[in-house]
């Protein structure tokens, strides 16, 4: 008889019936072990190795900048901190676009590499060939339209995508194409609601929003912005839970005090 408690792990089948009790879905980024393993025993149903790890570990202005090696570096330090939820690992800029064979090649390095549970990838009819390549390999994918930040030098601006029908329609013809394709979710970014709800309610595949509003069947945040690490960072999609910019300042600042003064270490912190 085994002595490890049994922990139920998240599988894309977990999400999909989720849908289907219409229970919401939650997830969240991570990038490093210790966030991680924060993030999963806060309870979390799935943890996204976002390309966001561009912006918010690297300090670039975008996500472009980011490479396959160093999401997988991010995916195994975020695996090895996970004991339940589904971990999904973005494909970054320049690894899936050109080709099918590149993009499962990249896909198959995630899995591989960092055994994590998923790839994510951002697009629809144009990135047909590499999603079915990549399903039919047995490799789950998470599908990603409206605001997708690695098309942002074409967008031009980080504003509010379909808001007219010629692109609205093509979003909700991409939706059904990825569920065809066999996508397990997809997330939807910054797009009206009121799309977003149309979308959640033509697809059996969930939908989990982040700036698309309440009727999704799940919501995703960056962890940095939602726990207040990002003082700069303030859409009207984010609710902050903490401010942790200003706990984290304050706490250096009052041990640079310390330690100036002599206060620190005193006599009980010594050997
Ligand atoms: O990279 C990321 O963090 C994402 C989420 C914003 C969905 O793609």
């Amino acid at each position: 008889m085994s002595v490890h408690s049994e922990i139920k792990k998240i599988t894309t089948e977990t999400l999909r019936k989720m849908k289907f009790d219409k229970e919401k879905i939650t997830m969240l980024t991570a990038y490093d072990f210790t966030t991680a393993k924060m993030v999963d025993a806060g309870g979390v149903d799935a943890i996204l190795v976002g390309d966001s790890a561009s912006n918010v570990m690297a300090g670039y202005e975008t996500t472009l900048p980011i490479t396959l090696d160093q999401m997988i570096y991010h995916a195994q330090c975020v695996v090895r901190g996970v004991d339940r939820a589904l971990v999904v690992v973005d494909l970054p800029f320049g690894s899936y676009q050109s080709n099918p064979e590149k993009a499962l090649e990249s896909a198959v390095r995630i899995m591989k590499e960092s055994e994590a549970h998923a790839i994510k990838l951002e697009g629809g009819s144009e990135v047909e060939e590499s999603i079915q390549k990549i399903v039919n390999a047995g490799i789950p994918v998470m599908g990603h339209l409206g605001l997708t930040p690695q098309s942002i030098y074409q967008f031009g601006t980080y504003k509010v995508r379909a808001k007219e029908n010629d692109e609205a329609d093509k979003l909700i013809s991409d939706a059904k194409l990825l569920e065809e394709l066999g996508c397990f979710a997809l997330v939807l970014e910054k797009i009206p609601a009121e799309l977003a709800k149309k979308v959640s309610e033509s697809i059996s595949i969930p939908t989990i929003g982040i700036g698309a509003g309440a009727d999704c069947d799940g919501q995703v945040l960056v962890y940095h912005d939602m726990v207040g690490m990002n003082k700069d960072f303030t859409p009207k999609f984010l609710r902050r839970y903490l401010d942790l910019y200003s706990e984290i300042t304050g706490a250096v600042s009052q041990y640079v005090k310390d330690v100036k003064s002599a206060d620190f270490p005193n006599q009980t912190e010594s050997y």
